[in-house]
């Protein structure tokens, strides 16, 4: 007995050493943690339990028979992250640099597999060479067999992705159906061909981190919602947001106690806005007075930064965070803030998390580049993604509410549940400058009679009483009680019950 016990522990140590000594040296010479480093820092201390320990692959090319590493390039299974159940896997770049074989594969989709039968969400850490290059097509109909996955769980459980190294090819496919990426700088990218494809084809020469790194995807093209500093930082941050989520689509938004009082008044909001209503100010400072304990989870903070996103608690639970940001380009609605909150409210919408929405928004970004990209289609996703949610939906309009734009953030129309505004809310089909040059063109010679047609307009519509006697905002909110009005409100809408009508599925405008 004691020498197959004995066995059974030298077969673990061998599991564990992964590619070897010197492939784990080189690992950290590159300032990466091995798959085994990190899941210690994702998941709680001793909770891990590894599924798989001892699969191999099944290649004889190329003298793959004589080359087996236990695990292939995978370590597999499921453990918890402050008491909660998640299922994860860690690529292995020490094995073969953590190419994906079919075996590989296998293990991955026994995870998802799993997660999704009990309904818990999978992490997974990518750090890979792509599909294996030894086993052909059955390395590609390993990622497709992965893909068919990350499609079925997509809202039904949370999946999140890390990339810590290289993610290349078709393989970027992956996360890019998961619901959140995270990067680390300076040490992972993504990209569906690399520099050296990118230089024959187009003559572009490109680095590697210029062409898919952490900052590029974070600003530029909005693939990754978050660059993290290093793998620890990754991990770390990664816990926080797991916090914010609940495990499935069955299960409620998380909550977590605070000591926080939902009744705190905030006086200091009631001169958040500037006298000038062309002067900008910080929309996250409402969101963090509003916010339990002022913590707030952004999401894609660098990337289209006119439209914010991101996680908060209030009152302990999870809520959904979208706000127009006047500090950059006052705020407008364009492409990419659009297809940006867009995404996230679907998120939301699926997993039960009620939205917040804040408004200040002068409007759809004008212009032929936006135009000609198609900001009819992608600024639909927006409209169409809050017209379907039915999750509780509270709106605040903080100043400016103006054409389109007004409708499109979260208002009554779109089953918008409370609808608040301050009292320096204007809401209108546009500003009072653009309005009276439009209706009073005949005018426009006259600098006298524009100003006072302008004061007329501004008196009339610069407002929210004229949508507030009409029913659409529910009630004039004192700044200083917005925080009060929200958690007041979503104790109210908790046991919220609706349904859309049956379909197979919409349709959104892609
Ligand atoms: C098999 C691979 C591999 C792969 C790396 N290795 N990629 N083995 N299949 N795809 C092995 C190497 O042979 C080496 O083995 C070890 O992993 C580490 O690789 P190095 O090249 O020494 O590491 P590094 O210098 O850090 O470079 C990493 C790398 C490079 C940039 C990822 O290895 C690389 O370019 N690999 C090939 C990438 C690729 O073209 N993949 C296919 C993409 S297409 P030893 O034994 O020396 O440790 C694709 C399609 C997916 O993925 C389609 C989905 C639909």
């Amino acid at each position: 007995m004691q020498k197959v016990l004995a066995e059974l522990e030298r077969r673990r140590e061998a599991a564990k050493l992964g590619g070897g000594q010197v492939r784990i040296d080189a690992q950290h010479a590159k300032g990466r943690l091995t798959a085994r480093e990190r899941l210690d820092i994702l998941l709680d201390p001793g909770s891990f339990e590894e599924l798989d320990m001892y699969v191999e692959h099944n290649c004889v090319d190329f003298g793959m028979a004589e080359q087996t590493f236990p695990g292939d390039g995978v370590v597999t299974g499921s453990g918890t992250i402050n008491g909660r159940l998640v299922y994860v896997f860690s690529q292995d770049f020490t094995v073969f640099g953590g190419s994906l074989s079919e075996r590989h594969a296998q293990k991955i989709c026994k995870v998802m597999d799993t997660a999704m039968k009990v309904g818990a969400p999978v992490i997974g850490l990518n750090d890979s060479g792509g599909a294996r290059i030894q086993e052909g097509v059955a390395s590609l109909g390993g990622y497709a067999e992965v893909f068919q996955r990350n499609v079925l769980a997509s809202g039904v459980i949370p999946q999140i992705s890390l990339i810590m190294g290289p993610c290349a090819g078709g393989a970027v496919y992956s996360p890019a159906m998961t619901d959140f990426i995270f990067m680390v700088k300076d040490s992972s990218y993504m990209f569906v061909t690399g520099p050296d494809v990118v230089k024959t084809v187009t003559n572009e020469v490109v680095t590697q981190e210029e062409l898919g790194g952490a900052v590029t995807h974070t600003s530029k093209s909005g693939v990754a919602d978050v660059a993290m500093e290093d793998d620890v930082d990754a991990l770390l941050r990664t816990r926080t947001f797991f916090d914010f989520l609940p495990l499935s689509n069955r299960q409620p938004a998380p909550f977590r106690p605070t000591e926080d009082e939902p009744e705190r008044l905030e006086p200091s909001l009631d001169t958040l806005i500037p006298d000038s209503a062309n002067k900008p100010y910080d929309m996250h400072e409402l969101i963090r007075k509003v916010a339990d304990e002022g913590e707030f989870f952004e999401l894609q903070p660098n990337h289209a930064g006119n439209i914010i996103i991101g996680f908060a608690r209030v009152e302990g639970y999870t809520v959904g965070i979208v706000a127009n940001q006047p500090m950059v380009l006052a705020g407008v609605l364009d492409i990419n803030s659009s297809k940006k909150a867009a995404r996230f409210v679907r998120f939301c919408d699926a997993f039960n998390i009620p939205i917040i929405t804040f408004v200040d928004v002068p409007g759809f970004l004008p212009g032929t580049a936006q135009e000609h990209n198609g900001i009819i289609k992608h600024g639909a996703k927006l409209l169409f993604a809050y017209a379907e949610a039915t999750v509780p939906k509270i709106t605040v309009i903080t100043r400016k509410a103006y054409g389109g734009a007004y409708d499109v953030m979260a208002s009554k129309h779109l089953r918008g549940d409370l609808n608040y505004a301050w009292p320096t809310a204007e809401i209108a089909v546009m500003g009072a400058k653009g309005a009276v040059e439009i209706i009073f063109r005949k005018d426009i010679g006259d600098p006298e009679k524009i100003a006072d047609r302008t004061r007329e307009y501004e008196a009339r519509f610069a407002n929210p009483f004229v949508a507030a006697s009409k029913g659409f905002i529910d009630e004039v909110i004192m700044p200083h009680s917005t925080r009060r009005r929200i958690a007041i409100g979503l104790r109210k809408l908790r046991t919220k019950s609706l349904e859309n009508p049956w379909k197979k599925h919409d349709n959104i405008p892609l």
